[in-house]
């Protein structure tokens, strides 16, 4: 399957860096909702949904973890230990995440405000809607 990251331009110097996102030219989407996932408990796996119609762009801002995608035909593993690399998760993909170190900050930039009716959370339904 297509894996397609965003590589951001760090801005560095002796203080240190800053990394800047913009909607639709550093990602594909304007975004209407930031979450990040922080503090997470060891072992645990987070995601095990898809949505119908929301685009998210991830950022492991501190730290690492790693990202299963599924297009329901193919998966990919992707791991995250960059704060200037972001991983597009497209509608439609079923997507976890686990292995998180202790302190991972995992930054999401979502296209849309929470929805929870565009939630697919259960695989069998989630190969079901890619299939009709
Ligand atoms: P959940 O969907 O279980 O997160 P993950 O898929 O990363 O494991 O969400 C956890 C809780 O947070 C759940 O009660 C819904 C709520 N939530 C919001 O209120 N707004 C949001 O933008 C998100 C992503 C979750």
């Amino acid at each position: 399957m297509e894996i397609q990251t965003f590589e951001f331009k760090v801005h560095g110097d002796e203080r240190g860096s800053l990394i800047a996102i913009e909607e639709q030219t550093d990602i594909p989407f304007s975004m209407k909702r930031v979450y990040y996932i922080i503090d997470t408990a060891e072992k645990t796996r987070r995601g095990g949904h898809a949505h119908r119609t929301l685009q998210q762009v991830l950022v492991c801002i501190s730290g690492s973890c790693k990202i299963l995608l599924d297009d329901g035909g193919e998966k990919a593993v992707v791991s995250m230990d960059k704060a200037s690399r972001g991983l597009l998760v497209d509608r439609l993909i079923w997507h976890e995440m686990y292995d998180f170190s202790p302190g991972c900050v995992l930054l999401a930039l979502a296209s849309d405000i929470y929805e929870e009716n565009d939630y697919i959370r259960k695989y069998d339904k989630f190969l079901e809607e890619i299939n009709t």
